[in-house]
């Protein structure tokens, strides 16, 4: 039998390879939360009963009531940064929102240089906030966590556009041309590569758009488009 070829936008493969994504993550972090919860249930069970007989064993079993709730919370990021929930759109002052993210990603060796007016927007609060903190957390990676980004907001006609720059390490043509896509990411084991597709997503769920400029060795702007709230 002939096999069949079909074309696919970069846009469309991306939303196969997402939806192919997001089932696999949803399935395998039920499996692996059940079983993370039977061994958080061991590990408390053994630091309450087991009397540690050398300062090195109180350390391991310290160690692995710590590393299950890592690991558990690492799951539900996984499941969260993949499954992009239903949204609950309330009106919001933007500049607030974009604070909140500010405060939830500060660092040390990271400034914040803030230019924000106030204006609203009709939104998913708690995700914007997460498109906000997603890009944040690229800059902070890019400048190796030491230097300055600037947020700034400006109202364009019916818009408002967020811009967040960094003098990171920037991208190269490949980077900036595939950074959207999901599980993309130069960061090898250390990421996963959804930052940019979950930001990218929830953007276009409030009819929206994120644009990105970089530079090697100069740094990036990542420009967030969002209609401003209007009152009949
Ligand atoms: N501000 C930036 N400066 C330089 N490169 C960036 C920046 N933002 C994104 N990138 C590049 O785009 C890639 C994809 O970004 P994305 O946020 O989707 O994934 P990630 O940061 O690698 O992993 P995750 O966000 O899932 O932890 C990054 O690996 C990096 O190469
Ligand atoms: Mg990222």
């Amino acid at each position: 039998m002939e096999e069949k070829t079909y074309i696919f936008t970069k846009k469309q493969l991306n939303i196969e390879k997402n939806k192919v994504l997001s089932k696999f993550a949803s399935v395998a972090s039920h499996d692996l939360k059940n079983v993370v919860g039977g061994i958080s249930n061991i590990s408390y069970y053994l630091s309450k009963t087991v009397k540690p007989e050398s300062e090195t064993q109180k350390k391991m079993l310290d160690l692995l009531s710590k590393e299950v709730i890592t690991l558990n919370n690492r799951i539900t990021e996984v499941l969260d940064m993949t499954r992009v929930k239903q949204l609950t759109k309330s009106v919001c002052d933007l500049q607030n929102l974009i604070i909140k993210a500010i405060e939830e990603n500060k660092i040390d060796g990271i400034t914040f240089e803030q230019n924000l007016v106030p204006v609203k927007v009709y939104v998913d609060p708690e995700r914007m906030k997460q498109v906000f903190s997603n890009i944040i957390k690229n800059a902070e990676d890019a400048m190796k966590n030491n230097g300055t980004i600037t947020i700034a907001t400006t109202i364009e006609g019916q818009n408002v556009v967020t811009t967040i720059s960094d003098c990171g390490q920037g991208m190269n043509a490949e980077t900036l041309e595939n950074c959207f896509d999901p599980m993309f990411s130069t960061k090898l084991a250390k990421a996963i590569g959804m930052g940019l597709t979950v930001a990218q997503q929830i953007t276009e769920m409030h009819n929206g758009k994120i644009d990105i400029s970089s530079e090697e060795q100069k740094g990036t702007l990542v420009k967030i488009t969002l209609p401003t709230y209007k009152e009949d």
